[in-house]
């Protein structure tokens, strides 16, 4: 069998490769000739996929990557991974699906399954897909061409989790849609989860995101009323924990980050007003978690205030610029906001990011760009007034932040277990 899987990304990439080792000839496409260029001679563009893994999915001629869309006459089936982010009303923004929708479908062979993997509104899959593949092609879904929604569950930095081992999600417009659907996803991945509709799928993504965004704020709030009261809320957590059924351990941050739990939950938010309806608990979530770096930069202050210093003239350094521990993945990082505003406070702002040597262009906080990490050494380290853990990276060494760092304000908790002076951390 011969697919296509478009957008070649944290999503699109990991994919391919799976099909390719599952025996499934993938013609990967994105407009990103840098992408194509570097997958065609093997090369990882990705800190967590080994440049080895294309290099071998590439010598078995299972995996070559190409910008024609035209190519997709040669495939089965199509799968897009395409990005959904929001506008900058935060509405969703999904041009990029419309946009490759639109570049398919002239060059659509009859009976091609096509499946939307990128996280969206429930609806997206039957009323916006659909139109732009049908226009473009004069043919009808679910007669003609083949149309399904099957969820990412992609863990990035997790060596644990691997595309084969997650269960998957499908839903097809009509019941061969989702047959098809299902025998495609069967070659590569061990369990298929069908449900009974493209918006049942499309639906299932966005609760997963949304129970995730509301645990974090939940325990973010709780974090801050039990510091009030002399509680440590990762305590708290890990005690609560133990408990063998009804809870799962949610930890608290300097706010939200990546391209998903910040985003998606607002997809729902958007469409609900269609039909009337509000999402509370989605709102209340996202005024919570956005309010995090506030918080974290009231901790700076107070620790510095404790050894009269101010904000303002003050050189802080920010550990840990990606969104989560152990990648390069800087989407939606609230350590840029707490940079942002530590800056606007007069602070002097550097990062250190084992994973992140220079700051690439991002679409929100483009006047980073360029910036490059700090070294890690005693000398560098020890010259700041303070040093604020936003991501906990493995890579880092504690001990030896511990040793350099005079005061460190932890949002993560990764000074647990780690020899302090009394008064050096503040956790926030
Ligand atoms: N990153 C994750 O952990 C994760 C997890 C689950 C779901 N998702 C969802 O998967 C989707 C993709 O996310 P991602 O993280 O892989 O994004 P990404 O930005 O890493 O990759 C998207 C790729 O699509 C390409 N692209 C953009 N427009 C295109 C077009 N019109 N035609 C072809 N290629 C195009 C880009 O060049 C890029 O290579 C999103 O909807 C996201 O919400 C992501």
């Amino acid at each position: 069998m011969k697919i296509s899987v478009i957008g070649l990304g944290y999503v699109g990439l990991p994919l391919s490769l799976q099909f390719a080792r599952s025996g499934v000839e993938v013609l990967g496409l994105d407009i990103d000739p840098a992408k194509v260029d570097q997958i065609n001679r093997g090369q990882s563009y990705i800190k967590h996929i080994e440049s080895a893994e294309i290099q071998a999915a590439v010598a078995s001629r299972r995996f070559s990557a190409a910008a024609d869309f035209a190519r997709i006459r040669e495939v089965e089936a199509v799968i897009i991974c395409v990005p959904t982010p929001l506008n900058k009303n935060r509405e969703p923004d999904i041009s990029f699906i419309i946009s490759t929708g639109e570049a398919i479908a002239p060059h659509l062979a009859k009976g091609t399954l096509v499946v939307l993997e990128s996280t969206t509104y429930p609806g997206t899959t039957e009323e916006d897909l659909r139109r732009v593949l049908e226009a473009g092609s004069g043919w009808r879904a679910g007669a003609d061409f083949h149309l399904a929604f099957s969820p990412e569950r992609e863990d990035p930095g997790n060596p644990n989790s691997k595309v084969t081992e997650i269960p998957k999600v499908v839903g097809g417009l009509t019941p061969v849609c989702l047959e098809k659907a299902s025998a495609l996803y069967a070659q590569a991945i061990k369990t298929i989860v069908p449900v009974s509709s493209c918006r049942a799928a499309e639906a299932a993504k966005l609760l997963e995101n949304i129970f995730r965004s509301v645990n974090i704020a939940l325990v973010n709030e709780l974090k801050i009323v039990y510091s009030a009261m002399g509680i440590d809320i990762w305590e708290v957590v890990n005690a609560a924990k133990t408990k063998p059924f009804g809870f799962m351990p949610f930890y608290p941050g300097p706010g939200l980050g990546g391209h998903c739990i910040p985003i998606d939950p607002f997809y729902l938010t958007w469409k609900a007003r269609e039909y009337g309806k509000q999402t509370r608990f989605i709102e209340l979530a996202g005024e919570i978690n956005t309010a995090m770096p506030e918080y974290v930069v009231s901790r700076i202050t107070e620790a510095l205030n404790a050894r009269q210093k101010a904000v303002n003239g003050s050189r802080v350094l920010l550990l840990g610029l990606a969104y989560k521990p152990d990648v390069d993945d800087l989407r939606e990082s609230p350590t840029f906001v707490l940079m942002d505003l530590l800056k606007a406070r007069g602070a002097e702002v550097a990062y250190y990011d084992p994973h992140i040597p220079v700051i690439r262009p991002t679409r929100e906080h483009s006047h980073w760009t360029g910036i490059k990490s700090v070294s890690w050494n005693r000398e560098t380290v020890s010259s700041f007034d303070a040093v604020v853990i936003s991501t906990a990276h493995r890579a880092v060494n504690y001990q030896e932040l511990a040793e350099w760092a005079d005061c460190i304000v932890d949002s993560r908790n990764a000074m647990a277990g780690v020899q302090t002076k009394l008064g050096q951390v503040w956790k926030a």
